[in-house]
């Protein structure tokens, strides 16, 4: 693990499997810390190393999500679920099927909903009734979004219905066996929304993400870049691999 700059901006450089084990030992800090813990948590295939190894230490080790409640960042608008594609269904393939996560507790926003603005409340209104988010999970897109906060989202947005950008969507696309099953629109947490929380990491992988982590870091903060806003936190963890971070390994 190697600690660099970008920018004004200290970074964790390492392997995935390091970064994965380090980011595994905040969530475990806190997990073992006997207190209720309200995590953030992010779909994508970043961080699917990092829930293998939570899930590892659950079986192996006794590490408990009893005292958990999640909120994930996002959800596709319109499939079910029921669908594999679904974040929902993704969250519970990937980690909370493996773990001892009382089910009442996890929060995904809503696929389909009447009304957009009430749905979204709503989702705003549980994270405030649980206290707000202790530990925030985030991958970030080509384009710099988090969660699904395409550019044009500042600082101030919340949760609401959004449109997918088309590099969002085209990267989607293999997943859903092609452009025009991915859904157009879904429903996410704002940027604001994951400024509140106390403490943020983000995990970018692959030389696919190095330009634009370069960009967040570096760049000027704005809704160009929506990852750039979390220069303004104070507690976020940029967490690269080698890949990401355009150094040798
Ligand atoms: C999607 C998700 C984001 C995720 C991003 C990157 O757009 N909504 O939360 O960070 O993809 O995905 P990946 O981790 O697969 O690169």
């Amino acid at each position: 693990m190697n600690l660099v700059n970008i920018g004004e901006k200290r970074v964790f450089v390492a392997d995935c499997d390091d970064l994965c084990s380090q980011v595994a030992d905040e969530v475990e800090a806190l997990l073992r810390g006997g207190e209720e813990v309200v995590l953030g948590l992010a779909t994508g295939s970043t961080p699917l190393p990092l829930y293998a190894e939570l899930i590892r230490r659950h079986r192996e080790e006794g590490l408990s999500f009893a005292k958990v409640t999640s909120f994930n960042l996002d959800e596709y608008e319109g499939i079910g679920r029921d669908n594999y594609r679904s974040y929902w269904a993704e969250m519970w393939e990937n980690l909370f099927s493996h773990v001892d996560i009382d089910p009442e507790k996890v929060h995904v926003p809503p696929s389909h909903f009447e009304n957009a603005e009430v749905a979204a409340a709503e989702y705003e209104a549980r994270i405030r009734e649980a206290g707000g988010i202790d530990w925030q999970l985030l991958g970030i897109g080509r384009d710099g979004h988090v969660g699904f906060n395409e550019p044009g989202s500042d600082g101030e947005t919340r949760t609401r219905r959004v449109d997918l950008a088309d590099e969002t969507r085209e990267d989607a696309a293999p997943t859903f066996g092609g452009l025009e099953y991915v859904p157009t629109h879904a429903m996410t947490m704002g940027v604001g929304t994951i400024l509140e929380a106390n403490r943020i990491v983000l995990i970018a992988r692959g030389a696919g993400k190095k330009e634009i982590v370069v960009e967040a870091l570096t760049g000027d903060v704005g809704p160009h870049v929506p990852a750039s806003y979390l220069r303004g936190h104070q507690n976020v963890g940029w967490f690269l691999d080698y890949a990401a971070a355009g150094i040798d390994a």
